[in-house]
């Protein structure tokens, strides 16, 4: 995780680094620290209090680095060494002229770490990345320009990395690096930027460049050079961007997850949009997968990791419903270790908001060095997963900053729906009518998406009402199974309060033991078909004492006389209930982390895109 900015060039960095940190926060921010190139010194300030506090720290500074036009900046989400100062980046070599930050992992940290040591090295971190500079030390030491001696230093390396080094000795350069740790760059009129992820330069830039795995850049102000790690010169592709600086805002809202909440009605539209051909045809311009590739799949496996998971879950329900195919879902982190059986005839897709997931990208590499037909679900056009897939789906949430997710989760579940339902077509499971009604049924959830978000006061006084409770279940049959568990998850990240998400039907295998007086249950009803059933495990949670809140569809009469508190949703097509249900049950953790005086946007522990294993 942790991101990285750097500028070089016609402006002042300083605040160029700040606002950029202050955008790339969601990446962790256990710590934070800048390092700018001062006259023929390094300035460096660091604070384990994440980027206001380095901003307060450097305004309270008499001669602060103002006007340095080289500069790098980070925010840290801790893997080696303890959130804290003495670990925040950048790091510096021994005579404090170089500094280095680094998203990733150094995994042969420790082999190198003893042999600087045993060349009289001094460490001040218990980080992983501190080798790297000093070994850059030593190769300039050697006469080494900083490219080189970053390319030499890469060389000797396991790991994942995006790095940017900068050396008072060599003033108006950046040197940068990637290995799996995403890494962007932007060019404008005299100046050059690179970040960990587009919004942090969004605004600063105009043209957009994306690294790929071990290439190695030099930044000046009057642009780039990339080379491979053996010295090739390569070109950079130019990346689109289509978003705007307000998206990167709050617009008016208290936090970005009110607003991604809020966003969803559109998320959904956008993402449905173009799917659906004059002649009932479901297309994938971007798929690039023909018909007949899509008729020999004999297997799919779905891989993602936390909300990406989840969305994947609900996927297999659809897919099997519709397209009657096997399906197969799969913690992406478990994917590559189980030695899967997957050949050319299975389809596998990687489920990712950010596309960056280094489990769901490494899942995915696994499957196709096994032959299968990989798809990557990415919300970030030109993401990591969407280059490297055979084909790629893009979800159109727009940009999502809440570490939680909530828009892209909706999106996701919008775009694998289409996915099924294009699976069915050409696999003649359904007829174009069928397909062209199921897909009119979901775009109608547009609407009923926008009425869920629209029920949010009265989600909030029933949240209000059990804001003290400790332990809650999410039940859920069918679809409302993956709608528990990301119902859980949410609370958990952003409340911090213990929550499961279960199977219905799983209760009496052991979790019933749990259940006593103070336990939440919160119970998904809104499929009709398994409304009986859930009537039944509601029953057998009041018997032993629980609160029990359900989530009902409008018109559901029978509800109220079984729960203790009922969050209406409009009633929705089955296989469609997450869509609404899932809304309801953003609002209810929100109202969770609001009583107890939470940062929605930044819960503690955790980061939106996970770049390390
Ligand atoms: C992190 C985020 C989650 C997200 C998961 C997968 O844990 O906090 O919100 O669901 O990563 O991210 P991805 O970008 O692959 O969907």
């Amino acid at each position: 995780m942790c991101g990285i900015i750097g500028v070089v060039g016609a402006v002042d960095a300083l605040p160029v680094l700040l606002d950029g940190l202050r955008r790339l926060e969601y990446r962790g921010y256990d710590s934070a620290g800048v390092a700018l190139l001062h006259g023929d010194s390094l300035w460096r300030a660091r604070s384990a209090d994440g980027v206001e506090s380095v901003a307060d720290l450097i305004a309270k500074c008499d001669d602060g680095p103002h006007d340095c036009a080289t500069g790098i900046g980070h925010t840290r989400w801790a893997t080696h060494g303890a959130p804290g100062e003495h670990n925040a980046h950048p790091h510096v070599d021994c005579a404090s002229g170089i500094a280095l930050i680094h998203n990733g992992i150094i995994e042969n940290h420790h082999e190198l770490g003893d042999e600087l040591r045993g060349r009289g090295h001094v460490f001040t971190s218990a980080t992983d990345t501190e080798v790297l500079v000093h070994r850059i030390e030593e190769f300039r030491r050697e006469g080494l320009t900083l490219t080189e001696a970053v390319r030499q230093t890469l060389n000797e390396v396991t790991g994942a990395f995006a790095i940017a080094v900068v050396d008072a000795a060599e003033p108006g350069v950046i040197v940068a690096a990637r290995r799996v740790s995403p890494l962007v760059v932007g060019i404008s009129e005299g100046a050059t930027y690179l970040a960990s992820d587009i919004p942090a330069i969004m605004d600063k830039a105009t043209s957009f460049f994306s690294v790929d795995d071990d290439q190695l850049l030099t930044l000046r102000a009057e642009g780039v050079t990339a080379t491979d790690l053996d010295g090739t010169p390569i070109s950079l592709a130019p990346l689109v961007v289509d978003w705007d600086l307000e998206t990167a805002q709050k617009s008016g809202y208290p936090d970005y997850m009110t607003k991604e909440i809020h966003e969803q009605p559109e998320a959904v539209r956008a993402t449905l949009l173009d799917h659906l051909d004059k002649d009932g045809t479901i297309t994938f311009d971007e798929m690039r997968l023909s018909d007949d590739a899509l008729r020999a799949i004999t297997k799919v496996t779905l891989v993602g990791c936390g909300s990406s998971y989840h969305t994947a879950m609900v996927a297999k329900y659809a897919i099997e419903a519709w397209a009657r195919i096997s399906v197969e879902v799969d913690i992406a982190s478990e994917f590559r270790y189980r030695n899967p059986v997957v050949d050319e005839t299975t389809l596998v897709i990687g489920v990712s908001q950010s596309g960056e997931t280094i489990d769901t990208i490494s899942a995915l590499r696994e499957a196709k060095s096994r032959g299968a037909i990989v798809v990557a679900v990415s919300n970030i056009v030109d993401s990591s997963m969407a280059r490297e897939a055979d084909a790629v789906i893009y979800t159109r949430a727009g940009l999502e900053i809440c570490v939680a997710s909530t828009k892209a989760v909706l999106a996701q579940i919008a775009a694998l729906e289409v996915l099924a339902l294009r699976l069915a077509q050409v696999r003649g499971v359904l007829s174009t009518e069928r397909v062209v009604e199921l897909f009119h049924q979901l775009t109608s959830t547009v609407d009923l998406v926008a009425e869920a978000v629209s029920r949010e006061a009265a989600v909030t006084q029933i949240a209000s009402q059990i804001a003290n409770a400790h332990t809650f279940f999410f039940l859920g049959r069918h679809v409302g199974f993956p709608t528990a568990l990301e119902g859980a998850l949410k609370l958990k990240e952003i409340s911090y309060v213990h929550a499961e998400g279960y199977p219905a039907g799983e209760l009496k295998h052991g979790p019933l033991a749990l259940i006593e007086p103070g336990v939440i249950v919160v119970a998904l009803a809104t499929d009709p078909a398994l409304h009986e059933k859930i009537l039944s495990n509601i029953a057998e949670v009041k018997a032993r004492g629980a609160t029990v809140v359900a989530v009902a569809a409008d018109g559901d009469e029978r509800i109220d006389a079984v729960a203790d508190y009922v969050i209406r949703v409009p009633a929705t097509p089955a296989l469609m209930t997450p869509l609404v249900d899932i809304v309801a049950l953003q609002q209810f953790a929100y109202q969770m982390a609001q009583s107890r005086g939470l940062n929605v946007d930044r819960p503690r522990n955790l980061a939106k895109t996970v770049t390390v294993e």
